[in-house]
């Protein structure tokens, strides 16, 4: 019986991934970068046995569907390879972070499942070997093996990987605010959203052409600590990535009007002075990069458009973190165990 366990902290990118060139090996079309966080991660242990007659996956306490359970066997089935392990395996998830709802539980779920079965299997990879394999999982997943900022590249399956960016530590005088809009599992998973946009939409040349220019500027942004700058662009970017949906068939958009209503409120604090910029993903939460100085004034503001309970904040976090299997893990008691 071989057991491992981990966990990894949600990344959002500020530049985004947005289509597959590589469906199989999950390759980016773009360059992405992101910032890694500390309030939303996920905690994963595995068991590899020789008495178990399948693999099992339980995410907060609920054995998942075969479907689900289909996607963390294919992603088990690349480690027992480099292990050459033959056996089954239990994975037991808690998500610190709403599961699918645009929070990037998919990064923070594949790097930490990457992690466990690293510990487990004494793979000894390396944080950028961790990197590769976490991006089979999920590609985002990738840039959540390293903290602060991150880049993750294009490339073929041994040379996309993502790195961290140096940035003497500015990142620690940044805040992400979060505006939940809706926790509930979105209608078009990140994978198919991306899926369909690459296949028809008449705007995905123009989000392949500017998203270069973007990457260049956010990492000037980066190295001259330019906020302003870093803003600009994160906010642009993410609206690029958002008309791409628009002009797919069939259109399909992850913005509700609630979301509308949040994007107008971080335009209406820049009016005032209060420099903030907004960010959203695959789900219709807004996110809003400010800096950590000006959070509470930020904060303040916010909560008289929107509920308290609706508002969370975060700051940079950290990457991988391997965790010691305790008595009370499920993997390490016979629930939900099939022998
Ligand atoms: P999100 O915005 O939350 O990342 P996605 O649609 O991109 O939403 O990804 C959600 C998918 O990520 C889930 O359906 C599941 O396949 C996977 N996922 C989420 N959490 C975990 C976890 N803890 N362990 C393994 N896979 C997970
Ligand atoms: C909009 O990494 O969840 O959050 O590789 O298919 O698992 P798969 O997709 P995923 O997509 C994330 C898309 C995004 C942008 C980003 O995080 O860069």
């Amino acid at each position: 019986m071989y057991k491992g366990k981990a966990r990894a902290y949600t990344n959002i990118a500020l530049i985004k991934y947005w289509g597959k060139e590589n469906e199989t090996l999950i390759l980016p079309m773009n360059n992405s970068l992101s910032l890694t966080l500390d309030a939303f991660y996920t905690e994963t242990s595995v068991t590899f046995s020789e008495e178990y007659t399948q693999d099992r996956f339980f995410l907060d306490g609920k054995q998942q569907s075969e479907a689900a359970t289909k996607k963390i066997s294919a992603f088990l089935d690349l480690v027992r390879a480099k292990a050459n392990c033959p056996f089954f395996a239990q994975v037991n998830s808690r998500n610190f972070v709403p599961t699918a709802a645009g929070l990037a539980s998919s990064a923070s779920g594949l790097a930490a499942l990457a992690g466990a079965c690293n510990a487990a299997l004494d793979l000894q990879l390396s944080q950028t070997e961790l990197s590769r394999l976490a991006r089979r999982g999920s590609g985002s997943a990738c840039r959540s093996i390293f903290g602060g900022f991150v880049e993750w590249h294009t490339g073929d399956d041994d040379t996309s990987y993502a790195t961290p960016i140096a940035s003497e530590g500015w990142e620690k005088e940044l805040s992400m605010l979060f505006i939940l809009i809706n926790d509930k599992e979105k209608d078009v998973s990140s994978r198919d959203g991306m899926r369909r946009t690459v296949e028809t939409s008449s705007y995905y040349s123009g989000w392949l052409e500017s998203t270069p220019q973007d990457l260049k500027k956010l990492k000037q942004a980066i190295r001259e600590k330019d906020f302003q700058l870093l803003g600009e662009t994160t906010e642009a970017n993410a609206l690029k990535m958002h008309a791409t949906t628009m002009a797919a068939t069939p259109p399909f958009t992850y913005w509700s009007p609630e979301s509308l209503r949040a994007m107008d409120c971080v335009r209406s604090l820049r009016q005032k002075g209060l420099a903030c910029y907004f960010t959203m993903d695959a789900g219709p939460n807004v996110k809003v990069l400010c800096q950590r100085k000006n959070e509470e004034a930020i904060l303040t503001q916010l909560k008289k458009d929107f509920h308290p309970e609706q508002l969370i904040v975060a700051h940079a976090g950290q990457g991988l973190v391997d965790l010691p299997m305790t008595v009370t893990d499920p993997s390490m008691t016979n629930e939900g165990v099939s022998k």
